[in-house]
């Protein structure tokens, strides 16, 4: 288990479509576990595989910091309704955005141990999903940004 590099906007990996996981092995399980050391000591809610500069189809998300999913080869299924809020990635720090996202979605994947399961979300964990799996077709929030993109923590004026 370690804390990886995260790579950052700018980098031309986090622009490329990653390749699907056919086959579990030792270096797939160091990778995720990996992943999931990167995602909690920077506080995220999610992180994917290109974002420590691997090219392959998985993403780890936990949005309330106890219960975390991983997915392999993942793709929405379902997906109704709408949000709009705010958002931002481990991938351009400081920064967030407005974007619109379903309030809903069901993915499909496959897990550590290469059985499909279906993860259903709402709220922060539909958003999360959807966020995340731009990542494996090498897109970024700030692509969907409505408006400005903003600071995330802006400086507050001491007058
Ligand atoms: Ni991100």
């Amino acid at each position: 288990m370690a804390v990886r590099n995260i790579r950052e906007m700018g980098d031309e990996v986090l622009g490329k479509v990653c390749r699907e996981v056919t086959r579990m092995n030792e270096h797939t399980r160091e990778l995720i576990d990996d992943m999931l050391d990167t995602m909690y000591e920077a506080n995220g809610v999610g992180l994917a595989a290109p974002q420590v500069g691997v090219l392959k189809r998985i993403v780890v998300i936990d949005v309330t910091g106890e219960d975390p999913i991983v997915l392999i080869n993942p793709r929405i299924v379902e997906s109704s309704g709408e949000q709009t809020g705010t958002e931002g990635c481990l991938s351009v720090p400081g920064k967030a955005g407005t974007v619109t996202r379903p309030m809903y979605v069901k993915a499909v994947a496959l897990n550590e141990d290469m059985e499909e399961i279906t993860v259903e979300g709402t709220e922060l964990l539909a958003r999360a999903i959807c966020h995340e799996l731009d990542h494996l077709e090498g897109h970024l929030y700030v692509e969907k940004v409505e408006g400005e993109l903003m600071d995330a923590e802006p400086i507050e004026d001491e007058e």
